[in-house]
């Protein structure tokens, strides 16, 4: 089911003096079993975009484009497909914590379920299923959700939506607020989600955590637009940036990843890289100057065409 955004605005009251233009243009496409940071800082819209995916907003002008699904402005939506597209796409809100309301854990996972239409006895039983998926043992199906841990109930609101077996897991900034070991137990647990075939989209400001397949990079920039960030990915190795000087590359990633990303590119018979003196610098989001993505993307254009190494360029929004 892949996800496609096409020109999409979207104006938070409009016509009105709080009027605010949140999305300005993002254009972009995210592939079927794809795993997917979207980064950016406080306020560059990334909640916003990610409530386009299951329709709680509506594009002020553009398409986004899910599998069959529309969402447009132009045409009303019935509530019928509305359903149907969130039983595909399950969201996970920022501190999804606070959505928690049953009394006991298994009845709160078991709801979603239950509100597909599933019975009694099943949405149970695909509650349990859920909450083994995240790590929490049946001493936990009759506990209050309102008495565990902040990294406890974020599982059961994860499981929640795992329940409903999306095809689609958005997460909202999943590990804000989680303390290191509750956070890589979180990223752990999308990868296994991942790996059974889930698409997966990440909203954090912080990637420093993350590798994986691709990055979109969505940064707002003066508040009001969307900037062009771009990412490329070696193997799996995650690196932000590349650039050329004389007979120099560098290279920007997690410092974690400066050696393998040294054997990526050692590994690669390309003239350029066997004479470059290769560097290492970590993460930090740089916008490049045309000449530098037009570098790029040649250098991506080579990398395609060795084997067992997968490069991806993302281009995210119009300037
Ligand atoms: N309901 C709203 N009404 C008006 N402005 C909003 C509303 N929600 C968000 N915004 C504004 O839109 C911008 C993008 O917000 P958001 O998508 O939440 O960003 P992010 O998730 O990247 O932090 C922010 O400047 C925010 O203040
Ligand atoms: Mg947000």
């Amino acid at each position: 089911m892949p996800i496609n955004f096409s020109k999409v605005f979207y104006v938070y009251n409009p016509k009105s003096p709080f009027q605010y233009e949140a999305l300005k243009n993002v254009n972009l496409t995210i592939k079927e079993g794809g795993f997917v940071a979207l980064v950016g800082k406080t306020g560059s819209g990334k909640s916003t975009l990610i409530s386009h995916l299951n329709a709680l907003l509506h594009p002020t002008s553009g398409e986004v484009v899910i599998d069959d699904f529309v969402n447009s402005a132009e045409k009303k939506k019935r509530s019928r497909d509305i359903k149907a597209l969130r039983q595909k796409v399950g969201l996970v809100f920022q501190f999804p914590e606070y959505q928690l309301f049953e009394e006991t854990v298994e009845k709160d996972v078991a709801f979603g379920p239950k509100n597909f239409g599933v019975t009694n006895e099943e949405a149970l039983k695909q509650a349990h299923e859920a909450l083994g998926v995240v790590g929490l043992d049946p001493t936990f199906y009759q506990r209050s959700p309102f008495e565990l841990s902040g990294g406890e109930k974020r599982k059961v609101a994860i499981a929640g939506i795992l329940a409903i077996h999306p095809k689609i897991l958005i997460v909202d900034e999943p590990t804000a607020g989680l303390d290191p070991r509750a956070a890589e137990e979180t990223m752990t647990l999308f990868r296994k989600i991942h790996e059974e075939g889930t698409t997966i989209i990440l909203v954090t400001h912080d990637m420093y955590n993350f590798q994986m397949e691709g990055v979109l990079d969505f940064k707002g920039d003066e508040k009001l637009r969307q900037d062009v960030e771009d990412n490329l990915v070696l193997g799996d190795v995650d690196v932000t940036n590349v650039t050329f000087g004389d007979g120099e590359v560098e290279v920007q990633c997690n410092p974690s990843d400066f050696e393998k990303a040294k054997d990526v590119l050692k590994g690669m018979n390309i003239t350029d890289f066997d004479t470059a003196e290769v560097t290492f610098v970590p993460n930090e989001y740089v916008t490049l100057g045309d000449e530098d993505k037009q570098k790029m993307q040649d250098m991506l254009d080579e990398l395609n065409e060795c084997e067992d190494v997968q490069a991806v360029y993302h281009n995210v929004g119009n300037i």
